[in-house]
């Protein structure tokens, strides 16, 4: 097997994210070492990764399973506080090109969960550190299902699916990593360019023009996705005609109202 530590400090090429790497054969959740690290100072663009983790973190609250053969990475960034609402798009647009110059077509499920044939392949986990108003850093936390089947994993079966089980092959992690790191850097530095990257993230958004259910915690409201709005918010059509903006919760497709 290939050592990716030694295949990335050899081979990535971007000026700053990915070239402090931190590898982890096995850890608890690569959110925790890439925390510690950026309250020390770590500089933006440190990178963990970890070939298996033993407490996954999800979003809302939920575990993330991250066998051997998944990619779990963690990345410090510090963009300034003006743009985070932009850090969902430009991270899952990355995933969507890596996979993309990897010959895959992905898209996006709002707000950032990267899906392939309807099922989930990354989930993307954004942390905030801030001290006051002041935002000292963020962690941008993706796991890719790259080479394990999920119907391993009777929790995920129904939902989830890898590169392996849609190319029919190993797909090498090393590279998927180079890719993402790379396409990150990419596109973190078009963060001054908010429309054009806010309308490249719609276009590849699954979510658009379909029925969704969105959990909202306490509620599950009902409606039609219309757009994503500047600010990242997608809008929805409500049964009643009104249109509500949602800053997060967890989405259902329920079915294409295009057809
Ligand atoms: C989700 O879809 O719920 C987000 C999943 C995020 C998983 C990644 S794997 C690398 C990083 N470490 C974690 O514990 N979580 C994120």
């Amino acid at each position: 097997m290939v050592n990716i530590a030694a295949y990335l400090r050899q081979n990535l090429k971007t000026h700053y994210i990915g070239k402090r790497l931190h590898y982890f054969e096995v850890i608890g959740s690569t959110m925790d070492i890439a925390r510690d690290l950026a309250e020390k100072h770590a500089p933006e663009g440190t990178a963990v990764i970890a070939g298996k983790q033993n407490v996954g973190r999800g979003r809302l609250g939920r575990s993330w399973l991250s066998p051997v053969g998944g990619l779990a990475t963690s990345i410090v960034l510090r963009p300034p506080v003006k743009k985070i609402r932009l850090i969902p798009a430009i991270t899952s647009l990355a995933v969507i090109h890596a996979l993309h110059n990897m010959g895959l077509k992905a898209d996006i499920k709002w707000p950032n969960d990267v899906l392939i044939g309807g099922k989930k392949v990354c989930g993307i986990l954004i942390e905030n550190g801030f001290s006051e108003a002041d935002l000292r850093y963020m962690v941008i936390g993706i796991g890719i299902n790259v080479n394990f089947d999920t119907y391993a994993f009777q929790e995920i079966t129904d939902i989830a699916t890898s590169l392996s089980m849609e190319t029919g092959k190993d797909v090498p992690v090393e590279e998927v990593a180079l890719q993402l790191y790379t396409e990150l850097e990419k596109l973190y530095a078009k963060i001054g360019e908010e429309d054009a990257v806010i309308r490249e993230w719609a276009c590849h958004m699954e979510t658009l023009g379909k029925r969704v259910r969105v959990s909202l915690g306490s509620r599950t409201i009902e409606g039609t996705a219309l757009d994503v709005n500047g600010s990242g918010n997608l809008l929805l059509r409500l049964d009643d005609g009104s249109v509500q903006g949602i800053t997060a919760g967890d989405v259902t497709h329920v079915r294409d109202q295009k057809h």
